[in-house]
């Protein structure tokens, strides 16, 4: 079904993802010519607005989150001609026909973007159906969160296939629409030299780990009920584990890539009851200081007490002849000290120190790929200092350096959801999350957030500004590792 569709209809047109992300994605690959030259996007939401207001509205978005190299007044101008609007109260069927008279023929194929309320989704889904617009030239996109447990994403997507079959379903983990995630895919399978040693034999651990500032960021309502495993780990961490973990796939496609992922999420170690409170650390900011800046805990400025962590760090095992005894450290959390999505690869040791005898000290090497907010890969290495090494040889870590930022320099940094919509107006579902990841994965973290209720496991509190609860380093100092942190 690679085929462009000459129409985009998006759902919750008006609610902040559209505006931060949506709107400005589409007006990038709009101004640099991406866009099929007929296609009309189509906003809607329970909001009153019709085609003029809603223009208004999406000027008023790319004004403000459009950086100002970006902002070409002809380009919005000529953006603004494909854009609509139709109100629609997504959870009652009524609106429905009025909506489906506004996007009228769907023969040259129309995209749907769901950026509502999973609540919204099953109500949505029958309004569609009954007014004709999921038939074979409709294709689904559907932002997450998909579903707060196994039970609830299988609800979910049990919704949306009775409607669309799964190669017309569009999973969004933005994750994957990033460049520097893309990037891993390159690395490994694009360069002979890594694979030989991309095992338990070559590889000691593995350190995943993305880190934020910003606290709760008026998503109360959400946060609060889904917490940093649900929110970061069940998703885009996994994700990450599993292009790092993943078979060679035959072919950069869908069902290549996705059939190895897959397997990966299958091979994951259920924790055990027993164990989740060894392999896995919780907790909630308190006070404390990020970037010079005071700010207040999660249970202020929730208003109220809670119980939701804020940040989790995994000791998790990929159980296969790959990566038999091989610990992959997963860490996310809000309030860190600073802003850090990183792929830390620590190689073995070598087998025999030939400069013991002369004093020099040997660190295994390692492999960071960090993703944002810079994007490099380096290799650190065992260099010798200059030197006439009379007392000793001495020997340093250097890196290996390849900065994405200056090698691409000359290239514009997209936006995740740019290459995303691309991708679902186009039909390619190589970057999107299929049933099976998605179960799989929630499998995984149901198992552990039953572990926590069994245990009564509670977050700990760890200062705003700091690499969360002391337990963290505890997790991986037992195992003689040291979490990346420079
Ligand atoms: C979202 C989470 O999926 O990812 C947010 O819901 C988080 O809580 C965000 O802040 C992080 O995305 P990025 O692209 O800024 O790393």
């Amino acid at each position: 079904m690679r085929q462009p569709v000459s129409k985009l209809l998006l759902f919750g047109a008006t609610g902040d993802l559209a505006q931060r992300m949506l709107l400005p994605s589409l007006f990038g690959l709009h101004a640099d010519g991406l866009l099929p030259e007929d296609l009309t996007i189509t906003g809607t939401a329970r909001s009153d607005h019709d085609d003029a207001s809603f223009r208004k509205f999406t000027k008023a978005a790319l004004d403000e989150f459009l950086p100002d190299d970006r902002k070409d007044a002809e380009a919005i101008k000529t953006f603004l001609h494909r854009i609509g609007y139709q109100p629609v109260d997504a959870s009652k069927t009524e609106g429905f026909p009025a909506l489906a008279e506004n996007v009228g023929d769907v023969a040259g194929g129309l995209a749907i973007f769901l950026s509502t309320a999973p609540s919204l989704f099953e109500a949505t889904i029958k309004g569609l159906e009954s007014v004709g617009l999921a038939g074979d030239t409709v294709r689904i996109g559907l932002e997450k969160p998909l579903g707060y447990d196994l039970e609830s994403s299988r609800e979910i997507n049990d919704a949306v296939a009775s409607a669309f079959p799964e190669e017309r379903i569009f999973r969004i983990d933005h994750y994957l629409g990033k460049e520097t995630v893309q990037n891993i895919l390159a690395l490994r399978f694009g360069n002979s030299f890594f694979e030989p040693v991309w095992n338990a034999r070559g590889i000691d651990n593995v350190q995943i780990t993305i880190a934020e500032t910003v606290g709760l960021e008026d998503r109360a309502g959400y946060y609060e009920g889904a917490g940093a495993l649900r929110d970061m780990v069940q998703n885009h961490m996994l994700q990450l584990l599993a292009l790092i973990a993943m078979e060679p796939p035959a072919r950069f496609d869908g069902t290549a890539i996705r059939d190895e992922k897959a397997k990966v999420f299958r091979s994951l170690r259920q924790i055990a009851p027993e164990d989740v409170p060894h392999s896995t650390v919780t907790g909630q900011y308190g006070d404390g200081a990020v970037g010079g800046a005071i700010v207040k805990s999660y249970a202020e400025e929730l208003g109220k007490p809670s119980k939701t962590e804020t940040f989790v760090a995994i000791k998790a095992h990929v159980d296969n002849w790959r990566w038999q005894g091989v610990p992959f450290y997963l860490r996310t959390g809000k309030r860190m000290p600073a802003r850090r999505s990183e792929i830390a690869i620590q190689f073995k040791a070598v087998p025999h120190s030939m400069f013991a005898g002369r004093g020099g000290v040997l660190q295994p090497n390692m492999l960071i790929i960090r993703l944002q907010p810079e994007e490099y890969v380096q290799l650190l290495v065992m260099a010798k200092e200059p030197g006439l090494d009379r007392d000793g040889i001495r020997l340093r870590e250097v890196p290996l350096n390849l900065s994405m930022d200056a090698e691409f320099a000359g290239s514009r940094r997209r936006i995740a959801y740019e290459r995303l919509l691309l991708d679902l107006i186009e039909g390619d579902q190589t970057l999107f999350v299929r049933r099976d990841e998605v179960e799989a994965q929630w499998q995984w973290i149901d198992a552990i957030r039953k572990g926590w209720d069994i245990n009564d496991v509670k977050p700990k509190s760890y200062g705003s500004g700091s690499w969360g609860p002391s337990a963290a380093v505890a997790l991986t100092e037992r195992d003689g590792v040291t979490w990346q942190d420079d």
